[in-house]
């Protein structure tokens, strides 16, 4: 539903109601949904466990509230509209009578090769709409998807594949982005030859006529089990509870964890904040630039607006092909009018100049949005004047991978925008700023901790095969309350500044990453004894990737430099590349051998004359000679 909120007041108003009485705030939502079997309970929490039940006795589809329920509304609407990588290609348009059958045809395959309700598929796949297809396919018969980003490597592929023993991945042959031609196919290949031993079948989308490897007793060509399929599937019946999918994202510790959503709070959140934020009417065009293999995707490309019965675009390419002026000569041809984009893009095509964005009408533009990182002032500005010609408000929308949907965020045109805020919690959030002991800090013109302190329904379940991390992570480390592991400040009228986050977790061009994880990679060259990573301020990723690395022997010089890198590019991808390597002879320590990477943060942002008592180090001397060789 889309609240009448005309005001900042009448805001406020709403969010007191939806805060006094959480619950038939959610159940008025859940309402507008079709349900199978509808819900008697609303709510059923304890964050302590910590455990969240939302709807939980009620039984739905999430795509018979995606698809069926909008074709007998508005069947030849367009539901995707995609533009291909190469301008010269033709976009296509799915109405929403098409993308249903073709969702049916494709359910009906996965269900001949043996995929059943609450098995797991992992898709590996171009920005192409047959992987929006295989998504909700698998929605459809109840599968779990785990959408895997394609510029994973081989290793990352196999760790999320055995993670969640998926019996089935959905790749292509190849991928197109920009000038380049990827291998997808062959990445499987590797990662099958890693591990996956749960994987029965690969299911391989043509995207090209080129000849690929073949082994006869798992690959199958999508074509030869999807076509000619019957375009009807009857939805599997799921209780709200159940899970949707897996998406696996970077923590301060170890290997990714798999973030579950399940299905009925996800479908009411995804869609109540797409409709809310981005203020979308009927006949509007809206893209989202996001790749499905991220949150933004899932929620903001294919589930909320699809939910919403909005014409969503997905997009293959990338912004800087064939030119720098490709996301504006998109927004022209296809007339968009809400365009939900990252700060790093933002500031890529920035750095090309005004020129660009001026050379298109840009003129439908009305709602502009932001996500994945904080915007700094001059990027909001530049989008602001450059793009939206002051014209179309911006929405920094605050959320995560565990969030499931947008939390904080200005509602365009109601609420008022400040650079570099996202502003209010949407109504029905509890978002709450506590300090170090987790004490709420209630008045304001404050800085603290971000969290949220009451169920919303969109929110992570667990983590896969791992409760108790779950737990651990998000519900521990202040009693009653999920800890975003963001910090954040309230202005004097209440609007709050994500400002980054305060644990070993970085985020480069919007990408999560975790420091450990990325040592824990270069930590696989054979010469390489220890590494510390950080991240440091990066004036178009938001944060580049800074490695320290103690060296067994080996000369210290570039070539060494590139084998570190290929050896994160293997185990990672080329996304966790580091941007600076420094040999070090030793890391500051703690006595109790604790990497201190506060000094190695403020070193690498060039602060190294700030390091503030560092006597107390086991090794203080180590210090000097880090800030000496410090690649600033
Ligand atoms: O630090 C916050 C930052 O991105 C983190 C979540 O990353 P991920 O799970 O990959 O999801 C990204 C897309 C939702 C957050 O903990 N972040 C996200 N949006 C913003 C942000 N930081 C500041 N402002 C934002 N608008």
């Amino acid at each position: 539903m889309t609240y009448k909120i005309n005001s900042l007041e009448e805001y406020h108003q709403v969010y007191k109601q939806s805060v006094e009485k959480p619950e038939e705030f959610w159940k008025e939502q859940a309402e507008t949904f079709e349900w199978i079997q509808p819900f008697s309970k609303v709510l059923n929490w304890d964050f302590e466990k910590p455990e969240v039940k939302w709807f939980e006795d009620g039984v739905l589809n999430i795509t018979q509230n995606c698809l069926d329920r909008h074709v007998l509304t508005q069947g030849d609407q367009t539901a995707i509209l995609w533009e291909p990588n190469d301008p010269n290609q033709k976009a296509q348009h799915y109405s929403y009578t098409q993308l249903l059958e073709a969702v049916c045809q494709c359910a009906n395959g996965l269900k001949d090769r043996g995929i059943k309700k609450g098995d797991r598929v992992i898709l590996y796949m171009p920005m192409v709409p047959a992987l929006a297809v295989a998504v909700l396919a698998c929605a459809r018969i109840g599968a779990i998807h785990s959408v895997v980003f394609a510029g994973f490597s081989a290793q990352a592929l196999c760790d999320r594949v055995d993670d969640a023993q998926a019996s089935m991945i959905i790749c292509s042959d190849v991928n197109h982005r920009g000038a380049k031609v990827i291998a997808v196919k062959e990445v499987v290949d590797r990662a099958m030859d890693l591990g996956c031993n749960s994987v029965e079948t690969v299911l391989v989308y043509k995207n090209s006529t080129q000849e690929v490897n073949w082994s006869d007793d798992v690959d199958v060509w999508w074509h030869d089990i999807v076509e000619g399929q019957s375009k009807t599937c009857t939805a599997e019946p799921m209780n709200a509870e159940d899970m949707l999918f897996i998406l696996y994202t970077s923590g301060s510790t170890g290997k990714p964890k798999g973030v579950v959503h399940t299905c009925g709070g996800y479908m009411v959140y995804t869609c109540y904040s797409f409709k809310n934020v981005f203020q979308y009417r009927p006949g509007d065009v809206y893209w989202c630039t996001a790749d499905i293999g991220w949150i933004t995707g899932h929620s903001y490309i294919l589930y909320g607006p699809l939910l919403a019965g909005a014409t969503t675009m997905m997009f293959e390419g990338v912004p800087s092909f064939p030119d720098a002026g490709r996301f504006w000569a998109i927004c022209e041809k296809h007339k968009v009018n809400q365009f939900y984009t990252a700060p790093t893009a933002i500031r890529a095509l920035m750095a090309n100049g005004d020129a660009w964005p001026a050379k298109y009408d840009l003129s439908n533009l009305k709602v502009l949005g932001s996500v994945g990182e904080p915007i700094n002032a001059e990027a909001w500005h530049w989008y602001d004047k450059h793009v939206g010609k002051g014209q179309a408000p911006i929405v920094d929308t605050w959320w995560q991978t565990e969030t499931g949907g947008i939390l904080i965020s200005p509602l365009p045109g109601i609420t008022d925008t400040k650079p570099t805020f996202a502003s209010y919690p949407m109504p029905g959030v509890q978002a709450v700023l506590v300090d170090s002991d987790g004490n709420e800090l209630t008045e304001n013109n404050v800085e603290g901790l971000l969290c949220i302190k009451y169920p919303w329904p969109s929110m992570i379940r667990t983590t896969y095969g791992d409760h108790e991390r779950c737990r651990n992570v998000y519900f521990s480390v202040f009693k009653g309350k999920y800890f975003t592991g963001d910090g954040a400040r309230r202005d004097e009228d209440g609007r709050i500044r994500v400002i980054g986050r305060v644990d070993d977790v970085i985020n480069v061009s919007g990408h999560r990453m975790g420091t450990a994880e990325v040592e824990n990679a270069i930590n696989e060259h054979p010469n390489v004894i220890e590494s510390a990573v950080v991240g440091y301020p990066h004036a178009i990723k938001g944060q580049g990737i800074y490695a320290y690395i103690i060296s067994a022997g080996m000369s210290l010089n570039e070539a060494f430099k590139k084998e570190i890198i290929s050896t994160v590019v293997r185990e990672i991808g080329p996304i966790a590349k580091p941007d600076k390597i420094q040999f070090v002879e030793g890391l500051p320590k703690t006595r109790s051998g604790k990497i201190m990477r506060r000094i190695l943060r403020k070193i690498a942002a060039g602060d190294g004359e700030n390091l503030g008592d560092i006597s107390t180090l086991l090794n203080p001397e180590v210090v000097q000679s880090v800030k000496e060789g410090a690649l600033v």
